[in-house]
């Protein structure tokens, strides 16, 4: 059987117009158990809409994982977390992650304690939140009424030795119901959100690029980011940005081996559509490397036309931040509004995302995390 695709219910918030393309449902497929055909027609969705949404789903761990790792079967990994760089208590992702025994490659996030969970009797899970990561935080009296932030836009991605997983799954297996939150983006724009509770928030890499102006565009297609030593170590302690989108102060140095940090382009290919992506993550970024314009490119107006390898790390995060805020805009967010029993499978090449609100001690939930891609080769 062919698969149905639908729109995705977009909130008041989003311009209809920039998500033509983005997200859809998939309807008429158990996408526990896809035929061979079917997982081909589900994975030229997914390049070509970045981000599907099946309801009603009973998932196991395990097909979880094999759903996952079908997209790319040479690999087998977490982009969330992996024991040898970011499983360290040191690392910013250690608090948030819990692997199911079973299928180590799926993990639970989540928030309060859950019980009897896959082979877990008693799991502690910690719903990361802004709090604990920006320089500055909405205050406990705004929090009660609702105020909250975006905690980290990200890719799923070790950023260190490994390659970025292609695709990221989230199940969502208990909800909590709850009034919707205010994001504030308290970065002197007067931007807000309207989210659910314990949303994740998604925004498209293409349309980061489409709305550059020309001269960053340029400066986009001509450059790669050097990513920090063990970036989750290094940006434990640097404070973020009220966006979340990137951190204010300076990450800790590791001990790390040069040659496997990772250094990857700003704009990344999609493989099925062609369409170019911004794809960074600005709380690992460290340094930028510029090449120079093409021979026959006009000069006129052009930045770092002779190239440039900027290591200034304000410099840096002041460039990507200008070229990546402009794509969070409330106007071109999608927050999911889970419901139980949501798979949501994400182009994690094609995409940013973010976990965004708080939750009380009483509001439980736990979403795990598909596998995606190189992280169990750590393990191995
Ligand atoms: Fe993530």
């Amino acid at each position: 059987m062919a698969i149905d695709l639908a729109s995705l219910p977009l909130p008041a918030s989003a311009d209809a117009s920039k998500f033509v393309d983005f997200g859809r449902e998939v309807k008429g497929v158990n996408p526990g158990s896809l035929s061979p055909e079917q997982f081909e027609e589900v994975k030229e969705a997914l390049y070509k809409h970045d981000a599907l949404l099946f309801r009603d789903v009973n998932l196991t761990p395990e097909q979880q994982y094999a759903l996952t790792k079908a997209f790319d079967p040479q690999s087998e990994s977490y982009g969330h977390g992996n024991n040898k760089t970011e499983g360290t208590k040191k690392s910013i992702l250690h608090p948030d992650l819990k692997t199911i025994p079973r299928v180590p490659q799926v993990q639970l996030i989540g928030n309060g304690t859950v019980y009897n969970h896959e082979g877990l009797a008693e799991a502690m899970l910690k719903h990361p939140s802004h709090t604990t990561f920006h320089k500055t935080r909405v205050s406990a009296e705004e929090e009660a009424k609702g105020i909250t932030r975006f905690y980290r836009w990200h890719i799923d991605a070790a950023l260190y030795d490994l390659s970025p997983p292609k695709v990221t799954t989230l199940y969502g297996i208990q909800v909590p119901k709850g009034n919707r939150q205010t994001c504030r983006y308290d970065d002197g724009t007067g931007d807000e959100l309207d989210v659910p509770l314990g949303t994740t928030a998604f925004v498209s890499g293409k349309t980061m690029f489409d709305i550059l102006p020309k001269d960053l565009k340029s400066v986009a297609v001509r450059s790669k980011v050097r990513y920090a030593p063990h970036p989750y170590v290094w940006m434990a302690p640097a404070h973020a940005l009220s966006t979340g989108l990137g951190n204010r102060e300076r990450g800790i140095g590791v001990a790390a081996s040069e040659e496997r940090r990772k250094v990857l382009p700003v704009v990344w290919k999609n493989p099925v559509t062609g369409n170019l992506h911004f794809q960074v993550h600005p709380c690992g970024a460290a340094e930028l490397i510029v090449d120079p314009l093409p021979a026959g490119a006009s000069r006129e107006g052009a930045l770092y036309p002779d190239g440039a390898h900027l290591t200034d790390l304000k410099e840096v995060r002041g460039l990507l931040y200008k070229m990546q805020r402009p794509a969070i805009a409330p106007s071109l967010v999608y927050p999911h509004d889970w419901r139980e029993k949501d798979l949501v499978l994400f182009h994690n090449r094609g995409v940013l995302h973010s976990v965004v609100g708080a939750f009380t001690s009483d509001q439980v939930r736990a979403d795990p995390i598909g596998p995606t891609e190189e992280d169990v080769k750590a393990y191995a």
